[in-house]
Parts: C-alpha cells; sequence; structure tokens
C-alpha cells in the first residue's frame, strides 16, 4: 500500500482528497498545524473511509520537524501539498505573514523531498495565476499576470521554484494543478468547507444567509460584461477536485508524465454567473435567497473559466458533477453543520 503525505490534509480541499485516497487503499500521512482547520475533521474522515489517517500535527515553518516527518515516513512515494494561508483580504494587509508561512513550508518540503527516495509532488496552485485573462476559456498556455495580492504570489513564486527545481533534477517530478472555484462538500453530508467568520467566498456566503446567520448576500457588482451583468466563474465541485489528485499523483508514480514539470487546469470549462448560481441555489435548497445589488469588490476580475482539454486528453480526468450538485452538498453540509452545534 503507497503511503502519501498530504499538507493540510485537515482543510477543504485537503481532507476530501485524504478521503479519496484512503477509498483507493492508500495509505495517508495528514501534515496539519489546525490554523485554519479542525481536529474534528480526523474524525469526520475516519466516519466517511472507515480509516484514521496518521495524523502529525505541526506548523511546516519548523524545518527540523518537516526533516523529521521524512525521517520518519521514509517510505512515502508522493507529496501532495495543499497547506498555504488563503484569504486574499488577509495577505493584503499581512504580506510577510503570508510570504513567510507560504514559502518557507513549500522550500523546507522541497528540500526534504528532493533527499528522498522518491520525489514525485503535487502542488495547489490557481487559476489566480492568470489574473484577467485575455481569451476564455483559459489555457494552460495563457499568460502568467502581475500578481493582485501576495496570497496570489505566493502560488506564482511556489510555481516557479518548482520549475527550477524540476530544471535541475530529472528526478525530481512535479504536478502544479490550477484549481479555478472549489465548492461543494462530501455527498455523505459528513464533510466541508468550515470558514472562520464571515466567509469571503461565493458559496459559504450564500449557504450560511440562506440559514439565517447571515443577513443578506451582497451581489459584487452587474455591470461586468457578461450574460447578466454578474461576474463568471467555473465553479467545481470539491470531490472532481480531490478525484484529479489522485489522476496526477498515479501519472507521476506510474511515469506516464510527459515531462518532469506539468501544469493543469481544474475546472469544470463551464462559467456562471453570480445570479445563475444565486438561481441554482434557491432551486435545489428551495429556499429564497435575500441578496442585494452593490458596487464591485476591489481586485476581482469579471470572468474566468477554465479550457479543460489538457486535464481531459492527457490526466484523463473530467469534472463529473453539476453546479447543482454542488450547490445541493454545500447546502446539506450547512445544514448538518448548524443542527449538530
Ligand atoms: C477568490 C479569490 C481568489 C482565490 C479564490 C479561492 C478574491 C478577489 N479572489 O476568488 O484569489 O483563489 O477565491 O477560492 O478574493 N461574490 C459576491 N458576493 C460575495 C462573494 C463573492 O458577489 O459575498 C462574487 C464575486 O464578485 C465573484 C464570485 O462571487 O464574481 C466568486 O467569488 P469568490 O467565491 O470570492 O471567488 P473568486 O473571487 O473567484
Amino acid at each position: 500500500m503507497a503511503k502519501f503525505i498530504v499538507t493540510g490534509g485537515l482543510g477543504f480541499i485537503g481532507s476530501h482528497t485524504t478521503v479519496e485516497l484512503i477509498d483507493q487503499g492508500y495509505e495517508v500521512v495528514v501534515v496539519d498545524d489546525l490554523s485554519n482547520s479542525t481536529i474534528e475533521t480526523l474524525d469526520r474522515i475516519e466516519s466517511i473511509t472507515g480509516v484514521k489517517p496518521i495524523f502529525e500535527q505541526f506548523d511546516l515553518r519548523d524545518k527540523s520537524k518537516v526533516s523529521e516527518l521524512f525521517k520518519k515516513h521514509s517510505d512515502q512515494q508522493g507529496v501532495i501539498h495543499f497547506a498555504a494561508s488563503k484569504a486574499v483580504g488577509e495577505s493584503v494587509e499581512k504580506p510577510l505573514l503570508y510570504y513567510e508561512n507560504n514559502l518557507n513550508s513549500l522550500i523546507y518540503i522541497l528540500q526534504e523531498l528532493s533527499a528522498s527516495e522518491n520525489k514525485n509532488f503535487i502542488f495547489s496552485s490557481s487559476c489566480t495565476v492568470y489574473g484577467e485573462a485575455e481569451i476564455l476559456p483559459i489555457t494552460e498556455d495563457a499568460p502568467v499576470a502581475l500578481a493582485e495580492s501576495p496570497y496570489g504570489n505566493t502560488k506564482q513564486i511556489g510555481e516557479e521554484i518548482i520549475r527550477d527545481i524540476c530544471k535541475t533534477s530529472d528526478e525530481f517530478n512535479a504536478i502544479a494543478l490550477r484549481y479555478f472555484n472549489p465548492i461543494g462538500a462530501h455527498a455523505s453530508g459528513n464533510l466541508g468547507e468550515l470558514p472562520l467568520g464571515i466567509p469571503q467566498n461565493l458559496i459559504p456566503y450564500i449557504t450560511q444567509t440562506a440559514i439565517g446567520l447571515r443577513e443578506k448576500l451582497l451581489v459584487f457588482g452587474n455591470d461586468y460584461n457578461t450574460i447578466d451583468g454578474t461576474g463568471v466563474r467555473d465553479y467545481i465541485h470539491v470531490v472532481d477536485l480531490a478525484k484529479a489528485h489522485i489522476v496526477a499523483l498515479k501519472r507521476l508514480i506510474d511515469n506516464k508524465n510527459k515531462s518532469n514539470y506539468e501544469i493543469f487546469n481544474l475546472g469544470t470549462g463551464k462559467g456562471n454567473s453570480v445570479l445563475e448560481v444565486i438561481q441554482a441555489f434557491e432551486k435545489v435548497s428551495n429556499v429564497k435567497l435575500n441578496y442585494e445589488i452593490t458596487d464591485r469588490r476591489s481586485g476581482d476580475i469579471e470572468s474566468a473559466y477554465a479550457d479543460t482539454k489538457k486535464a481531459n486528453e492527457e490526466l484523463g480526468w473530467k469534472a463529473e458533477m453539476s453546479l447543482e450538485d454542488a450547490l445541493l452538498h454545500s447546502w446539506q453540509w450547512e445544514l448538518n453543520l448548524r443542527q449538530n452545534n
């Protein structure tokens, strides 16, 4: 049974990926410092899979602990690196914290991995690297734009660091996955996103408004050049996204990669406006959502959706679930969360 290290394995995408890895028979070592996650997520993973993953709780900025991790799990066959701070607004206020956290942890892991027997690495990147792309859908060849935020910059710099390592060593194999907008929750209703404080992202804001935790959703702008004036994004179900990580990891282990550094967009290929998302949510939940149009949010782009051809053809992966599936699962997760608290 191959063993994989999943950093940030109790976070939103990390926990769903851990579930999929366990379901496919892999052994998982979850590393998480609980800075933006809770220990109950470990039990939730166990209740879904019947297996409690190995858990190592520490901050990846602690170089000696990263070193210990790789000594203890020297039989690891690959690392999926999710652990990172991800609040765009906070990164603008505290840039050094973001650079320190997201880059130091990445560098320490890469140092250890370079000295390990198996050097397979999957990196959580983001479509934010494209900024406001000129051509839609966005292909992997689209130019990387000047980052809008320190958070976005840590993803760009992270990709560059990995690219440089791959250039110097043929033994090092990496894939950067550029996520579009991950949403949804596990179909069991037992695993999902746990935003700290007031949600910044659209879907948790919608579900918290629908359940009465927030008074109303503010729709940021209806004067964009889109189908109804509101922003368009490519919303992808987190379980589809999780599955793509496993396909990517297998590609590296089976030496199917075409070069030792590859990049894939992970999205559905379909763009939906904020108003379309609201409508779809109202349909699946049967709840009328209180919302109001307000000004644009600074730093927002108009439209972004993925060209999924490369992931479809080369990874053999494609998103299976619809926007409605994802919204229903997010809603079931919200209901479950509030009923039990
Ligand atoms: C945001 C981040 C992006 C990050 C991604 C991770 C910003 C500017 N961008 O992307 O860097 O990679 O999350 O998931 O924060 N919206 C509303 N009202 C709300 C919230 C959102 O109308 O209360 C709209 C936005 O204007 C946008 C769409 O909903 O058109 C999606 O927003 P969001 O979920 O925050 O994702 P992004 O802005 O695409």
